[in-house]
């Protein structure tokens, strides 16, 4: 069973929403027994249990309660008071160990998951990649969930979703300090080493999307020793690019926020805002590439992105072939 946070629900995440909102500021005590409808001592004893949790929080006669620090952990009372989205993570589905929140989340949509539920870890035992791949999930330093999404779509246009999680990520990267693309389809880098990967799984019949669940892990602070040996060329996290570490909650919040944003857009507007973001931070354009696929291999110069997410290469002989999925491999870059 995992354990099931629902946001608005306890006493304790309720007075860190109120000492986040406070910052720097001491907050009475008596305006947090008012606020929540608490006797003092009641208040006391929450802050109490919060801080055998690991947080620490100061009390300073006659000026009350500041948050001082934040255990770097990823459940729903860390979470909570820093969300901003209206469904995205409202209910967070929490385990210390999963095997992968993909299957965990797939198997929360077959029981009727809503849209927007997240399931969230601190490490996976077999975490999964694109292509049958696995995906290194070291416990309690990197960001691994799955989101269940239940959007009004037919299924092909299922795959766009996985570009709209790309774009909010490149973005959530790059506004966290770290010089992020994106490299077709949906890998994001850093210096050309791979820091996050995204795994969509659909559910659904000829007609209509029954759910998609869409598996983000991020690298954030990863240290080099995290990867085995055959990542260390290849892989990077967000903490080995910036120098220092990534505070996982608030990346969370932050992303989660981003990504809630690009979705309703997505909902609204169709694909083509989308493919313009993906587009402006794609670093696969204009490069000649080698795309491998599951059937075939396909080289030519990666022209553009069409208005359904495939990359279009220009090959040798003068061809514009169409590319819907496939690992890409640059062969030389391009100048001008
Ligand atoms: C890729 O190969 O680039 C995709 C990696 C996706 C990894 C994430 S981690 C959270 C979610 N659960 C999984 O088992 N995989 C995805």
């Amino acid at each position: 069973m995992d354990t099931q946070e629902e946001i608005e629900l306890s006493n304790e995440e309720l007075i860190l929403s109120f000492l986040t909102e406070g910052g720097d500021e001491f907050i009475s005590g008596a305006a947090l027994s008012d606020k929540l409808g608490l006797s003092r001592t009641a208040v006391w004893k929450h802050v109490e249990s919060l801080r055998k949790l690991g947080y620490r929080i100061e009390a300073a006669p006659a000026r009350g309660y500041r948050l001082v620090e934040v255990p770097d952990r990823l459940t729903a009372l860390e979470l909570a008071p820093l969300l901003a989205t209206r469904d995205l993570g409202r209910v967070l589905h929490y385990e210390e160990s999963l095997p992968s929140t993909n299957v965990r989340a797939f198997e929360l949509a077959n029981e009727g998951a809503f849209h927007g539920e997240v399931v969230v870890t601190e490490e996976q035992t077999a975490g999964k990649g694109r292509r049958g791949r696995v995906w290194v999930s070291p416990p309690g330093k990197n960001l691994y969930f799955s989101a269940i999404l239940r959007p009004e779509l037919p299924p092909q246009r299922a795959p766009e979703l996985t570009l709209v999680a790309a774009v909010a990520l490149c973005e959530t990267l790059r506004e966290a300090g770290a010089k992020a693309s994106i490299k077709w389809p949906n890998d994001v880098q850093i210096d050309g080493k791979k820091v996050a990967g995204i795994l969509t799984e659909l559910s659904a019949d000829t007609e209509r999307v029954h759910f998609v669940i869409l598996g983000v892990g991020i690298n954030l602070n990863a240290r080099p020793e995290d990867f085995p040996p055959e990542l260390a060329e290849i892989a990077t996290s967000v903490a080995i690019s910036r120098g220092q570490p990534v505070p996982r909650a608030l990346f969370a919040a932050a992303l989660w926020t981003r990504l809630e944003q690009w979705l309703d857009l997505h909902a609204d507007e169709g694909f083509a805002p989308v493919r313009e973001a993906w587009k402006a931070m794609a670093s696969t354009l204009g490069q000649d590439v080698l795309v491998r696929g599951e059937q075939r291999e396909v080289r030519g110069v990666a022209e553009d992105l069409d208005d359904s997410g495939a990359l279009l290469l220009r090959t040798p002989d003068g061809k514009l072939e169409r590319v819907l999925a496939g690992d890409v491999e640059q062969v030389r870059a391009r100048k001008g």
